[in-house]
């Protein structure tokens, strides 16, 4: 099979290139990402070689560069490529309606045009807004995002189910809870804790740090939307999550411990605009439909997530630039 992947360099996409081509010796690869400044290179160094992978630096909007792949024949797309970071959507949610709802058409469209097999749409749970103390999101669930990210995600989900209602396109939509593991990108909680930790920095908590993410090791996801691309029923929507409730505090203590610091590092500031309380990932569909179930439950997972960061610290100062540098001192400085 061939699969256009968009966004294998971010963190998700470049753990599922290295999953599926790890697993699958005779299919091949075209990845296509942007390379913006959370889209690294250094993150797929190990395949780069591999005959069964290209890569092709794009905006997914760009229909010219974009073309020529299609033409050459894709079975299934595997979509990725977003703007991934709710601080950042408050700060500019232009580009998160350029790249999250433009993109995914322009990509609708080619697959729709060249009669793609499948669109396997990589979404959010933070599309069905937030839970109080009790229940879980179900695929019924209504949307209601509530961050100009998650806005336009749902955006993006309705305008794959439009391409399936209006013109047949074999599509899935998925919906994971949060991952963490390598290579993520230290904007987001787990990696920028770790590495403010082992820098001796204060960690940032948000409000009362009680907020709660149900969170997933990457390579359950990767495992999950493999399970998709294969027994996906066209049209259907699958719920991922692996029952990994925690507040933040909690996820921010048990790093600190497992790295030996104080939890005198931890600062609680002020807290995200229109910060949603809960998530919590009903995935019985998928676990009963598909048969997927995940390898790892949050203590070893995150064991595993802190080992890695040690043992990468050149990947981490690789992709924490002046760029970075810059990203950090907008959004912590006013907190
Ligand atoms: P990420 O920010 O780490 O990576 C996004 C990638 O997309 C980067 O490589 C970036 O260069 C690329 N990209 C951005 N804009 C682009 C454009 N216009 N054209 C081409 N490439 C572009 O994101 P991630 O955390 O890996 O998330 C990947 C996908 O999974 C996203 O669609 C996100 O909504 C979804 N998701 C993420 C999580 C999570 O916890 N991180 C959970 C559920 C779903
Ligand atoms: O639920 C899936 C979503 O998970 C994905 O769709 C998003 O792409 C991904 O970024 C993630 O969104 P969150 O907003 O939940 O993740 P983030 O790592 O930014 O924050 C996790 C929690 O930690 C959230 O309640 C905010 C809090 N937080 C975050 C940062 C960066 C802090 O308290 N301090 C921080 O410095």
């Amino acid at each position: 099979m061939r699969l256009l992947v968009t966004g294998g360099a971010g963190f998700i996409g470049s753990n599922f290139i290295h999953y599926y081509l790890n697993k699958h010796l005779e299919d091949y690869v075209i990845n296509v990402d942007a390379l913006t400044y959370a889209g690294n290179l250094e993150s797929l160094t190990e395949i780069e070689n591999n005959p069964n992978y290209e890569f092709h630096r794009s905006d997914i909007t760009n229909r010219e560069i974009l073309e020529p792949l299609f033409e050459r024949g894709v079975d299934v797309v595997v979509h990725f490529a977003a703007e991934s970071h709710v601080d950042r959507s408050i700060l500019d949610p232009g580009a998160f309606v350029h790249t999250n709802v433009l993109g995914t058409q322009t990509l609708l469209d080619l697959a729709k045009h060249y009669n793609v097999g499948k669109f396997v749409h990589v979404s959010t749970d933070e599309v069905y807004g937030t839970l109080g103390d009790t229940g879980l999101f179900t695929e019924q669930t209504p949307l209601a995002p509530n961050s100009p990210y998650s806005a336009s995600k749902a955006g993006s989900d309705l305008m794959v189910r439009a391409y399936h209602e209006t013109f047949g396109l074999n599509v899935n939509i998925t919906r994971c809870s949060n991952n963490y593991g390598p290579y993520q990108f230290p904007e987001k909680l787990i990696p920028l804790m770790i590495q403010n930790a082992l820098d001796d920095k204060a960690l940032p908590v948000y409000g009362d740090g009680l907020n709660v993410r149900d969170w997933l090791y990457v390579e359950d996801h990767c495992s999950a939307i493999d399970l998709v691309i294969r027994k996906g029923i066209s049209g259907e929507v699958y719920n991922i999550g692996g029952n990994n409730e925690r507040t933040n505090i909690h996820v921010v203590k048990t790093i600190l411990e497992e790295l030996g610091k104080p939890d005198s590092l931890v600062q609680y500031v002020q807290d995200r605009l229109g910060h949603d309380r809960r998530y919590a990932i009903d995935a019985s569909k998928i676990r009963t439909e598909l048969g997927w179930s995940p390898k790892y439950d949050y203590e070893s997972g995150i064991r595993k997530t802190i080992r890695w960061y040690l043992d990468n610290q050149d990947w981490m100062n690789q992709v924490r630039t002046g760029a970075y540098q810059q990203y950090y001192d907008t959004q912590y400085r006013s907190r």
